[in-house]
């Protein structure tokens, strides 16, 4: 797939940009990339902050991908921006579904919103947050920016050519192999193989995480049963004390 960049100074939120564009018609292929942005969203609702010096861009593609297998297209996200991240020579970890980590702290973080017509994922937007260049409120917030993790200046154009490079890669695999897909992603898990709590209807159970299937759900073992988890709001790591 060849990209279209389109670059904007400021916008609301390059997902809500891409997200008008997709209902207009635009072919897949095109990135919505903002310097800052005025209402950048998170998942469930929240607020990204977005500041200039952050990486704030959105891919629109429009995948032969069954909508119950739409999931996959987080993990493929998620993945790309883990692997862009080990290429600077850092060591990301992936916390389920797609949240960057290093160490404790966020660096990145993965919106994808989808459109279903019939039986077919009409388009996609991966919307991606990266902390580029150092920005004071991060560490209170919980965060980290690749230049704070590298000791040095990180531009943007050392950054967002790997980095399109390997959702280009990706968005191949979710349509390809897609468990090539699943296992790259689990290489950079830290939550598979570990105690979990899952959060259900009738109380929390305790269980360990097994795997991430190719729709991105979550495989929790709890007593020799498995369950299949598909809201990250349900899974909290178990506090090792
Ligand atoms: C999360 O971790 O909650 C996901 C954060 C995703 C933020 C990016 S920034 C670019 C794109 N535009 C948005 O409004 N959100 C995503």
């Amino acid at each position: 797939m060849d990209w279209r960049i389109e670059r904007h100074a400021l916008l609301d939120s390059t997902n809500d940009e891409a997200r008008r564009r997709a209902l207009a018609g635009e072919p897949e292929g095109l990135v919505v990339l903002a310097e800052a942005q005025r209402a950048g969203r998170g998942r469930r609702g929240r607020v990204w902050s977005s500041p200039p010096g952050g990486l704030y861009l959105s891919v629109l593609t429009r995948p032969d991908i069954p909508p119950r297998e739409s999931g996959r297209l987080a993990l493929a996200a998620g993945w790309a921006v883990a692997e862009t991240v080990a290429q600077l020579g850092l060591a990301p970890a992936l916390r389920w579904p797609n949240d960057v980590m290093l160490g404790p702290r966020k660096l990145a973080g993965v919106l994808c919103e989808t459109h279903v017509g019939g039986d077919a994922t009409t388009w996609a937007i991966l919307g991606i947050g990266l902390n580029r260049a150092e920005q004071p409120e991060l560490a209170g917030i919980g965060g980290i920016s690749l230049s704070e993790a590298l000791g040095r200046p990180v531009g943007e154009g050392e950054v967002l050519e790997p980095l399109l490079d390997n959702v280009r890669g990706a968005l191949a695999q979710s349509q390809g192999d897609a468990a090539a897909l699943a296992a790259a992603w689990s290489r950079f898990s830290t939550m598979l193989g570990n105690q979990v709590t899952y959060i259900t209807t009738e109380g929390a159970m305790h269980g360990r995480a097994v795997r991430v299937r190719t729709d991105g759900a979550l495989e929790v073992e709890v007593g020799g049963r498995r369950f299949v988890v598909t809201d990250p709001a349900l899974v909290k790591l178990r506090e090792v004390t």
